[in-house]
């Protein structure tokens, strides 16, 4: 089958197998998956066969493939101003950065001002250069199942030992803590009755200077920040209890630590607010944003500080710089998307459909409650747990089988083949992560489930 005007299909990934590197995600699937097109919820393959996508992107595409709105701007900026150097200005970066700033000054009544980056992992390094400058401590604490991106230093505030293995020693390797997972309570508590019990632990670090962390004589803490997401998303969108966050920010506070908010995966209304902290009833010190901001189409990502530490005298020019970090696509894009989120009640869009699928995922779990041990979800940021039949045991083998199956393209529903793109994330490697399109139709959700139904009838009988 030809894929482009040159090469078949199989031309292509012997190409890819000879000549790309395989250290990316790519060859988590063998052979990887080939697309040619998108639209809205869907890929597609070289065959034209529809794939319903509850990926998008890991949350990177949260306004739909090929939203022609956010593609017109980058269009129009393709046609005026697309490229210049980040020493000149431009308008659409001060007015991005005016937004966002304005934003949180009404939203959580702090000042303070905006620095972009490219990608995700980059502004992460930027907030590290911003608490180091700021603290003067080069130490972070950071949660078990956190991900902050594969950059050296966001590598050392991400938990998973897989992805610093091999590269050496990380002297500056945070200090990682529980994460109130609750559906797998490491103290195994129930949420009802546990009051919070691992925030407490984490408190009792500070009770004397043996316990490794604080100096009582000086009032000072080894560590400058705490790096969160509010709702965990490589670690398996585990949502906290509503009260954590409170609590940890207080803790926090008392010792002198800076509280970081990672939007990257969760910012720009995945769930429901446009910042995920919005649900959890504190004030970071600092945020840190990208993917959904321009949709994916350029990349564009960067941090909010508040004004104290990212004042012009403290954090003065050339403190930290990228050749394409202000670009002119996307932040063209990303104002856009800002005027759009104003226009639309985004909060009431996403809650609502975020409901309607949770409810639908609560029935496929009633299904399949042998081999589902929890779904939950905020916004549209939702979680199927995939367990074996004593319904906690995770069950990665079937995990990956349903997101293999799910991409062979061969499922059906009304009379017409379809495909289901998941992504498989959580501790344990056995949770779909979806954070599907903000503007999914009820009859894409509907398929979704019918399709998710499909895979799982079909992969367990297997
Ligand atoms: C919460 C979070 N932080 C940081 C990153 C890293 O961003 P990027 O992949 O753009 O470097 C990601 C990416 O998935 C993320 O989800």
């Amino acid at each position: 089958m030809a894929i482009s005007k040159t090469l078949t299909t199989a031309e292509l990934l012997a190409l890819e197998k000879k000549y790309c590197s395989f250290g990316d995600t790519v060859h988590y699937l063998d052979p990887p998956k080939v697309f040619v097109n998108c639209e809205g919820s869907y890929l597609y393959d070289e065959r034209g066969t529809p794939y319903l996508d509850l990926q998008m992107w890991y949350s990177a595409a949260s306004f739909g493939y090929r939203n022609s709105r956010l593609n017109e701007a980058l269009k129009r900026q393709l046609d005026r101003l697309p490229q210049l150097a980040c020493q000149y200005l431009h308008a659409e970066k001060v007015e991005v950065a005016a937004r966002i700033a304005q934003y949180c000054e009404k939203r959580f009544g702090v000042k303070g001002r905006v620095h972009f980056n490219v990608g995700g992992s980059q502004a992460i390094e930027d907030s590290l250069k911003i608490v180091r400058n700021y603290t003067g401590k080069s130490l972070m604490f950071a949660f078990m199942g956190g991900y902050h991106g594969r950059t050296l230093g966001a590598s050392a505030i991400t938990s998973s030992y897989r992805y610093r293995r091999r590269y050496g020693h990380f002297g500056d390797r945070a200090q990682f803590v529980f994460f109130p997972y609750c559906f797998r309570c490491l103290y195994g508590l129930r949420r009802e009755t546990c009051n919070l019990y691992c925030e407490d632990q984490f408190e009792k670090l500070f009770a004397s200077e043996y316990h490794s962390v604080w100096d009582p004589k000086v009032q000072a803490a080894e560590y400058g920040a705490f790096y969160i997401e509010p709702v965990q998303g490589t670690g398996g969108y585990v949502i906290p209890p509503k009260e954590y966050f409170v609590r940890l920010k207080e803790t926090c506070e008392k010792h002198k630590i800076l509280l970081v908010d990672d939007e990257i995966q969760m910012g720009i209304y995945r769930t429901g607010k446009f910042w995920g902290i919005e649900n959890f009833g504190v004030v970071p010190d600092i945020i840190v944003f990208g993917k959904a901001l321009t949709n994916g189409l350029n990349p564009l990502s960067g941090i909010w500080a508040r004004e104290e530490l990212i004042t012009p005298e403290l954090f003065p020019p050339g403190s930290t710089h990228s050749t394409f970090s202000s670009n002119t696509l996307g932040t063209a894009v990303a104002l856009e998307t800002l005027k759009m989120l104003e226009e639309e009640d985004y909060q009431k869009l996403v809650n609502e459909k975020g409901a309607y699928l949770l409810a639908g995922l609560r029935g496929l779990q009633q299904r399949h409650r042998e081999v589902i041990g929890d779904v939950d979800g905020l916004g549209l940021a939702l979680r199927v747990e995939v367990c074996k039949e004593d319904g906690i045991t995770p069950d990665r083998e079937l995990a990956d089988r349903i997101f293999a199956e799910g991409l062979k393209g061969n499922l059906e529903a009304g009379g017409r083949k379809y495909g289901l793109v998941l992504d498989v994330g959580g501790y344990y490697k056995n949770v779909f992560t979806l954070s599907p399109s903000f503007a999914i139709t009820r009859e894409e959700m509907d398929l979704a489930l019918e399709l998710l139904d499909q895979l799982f009838r079909r992969c367990r009988a297997q």
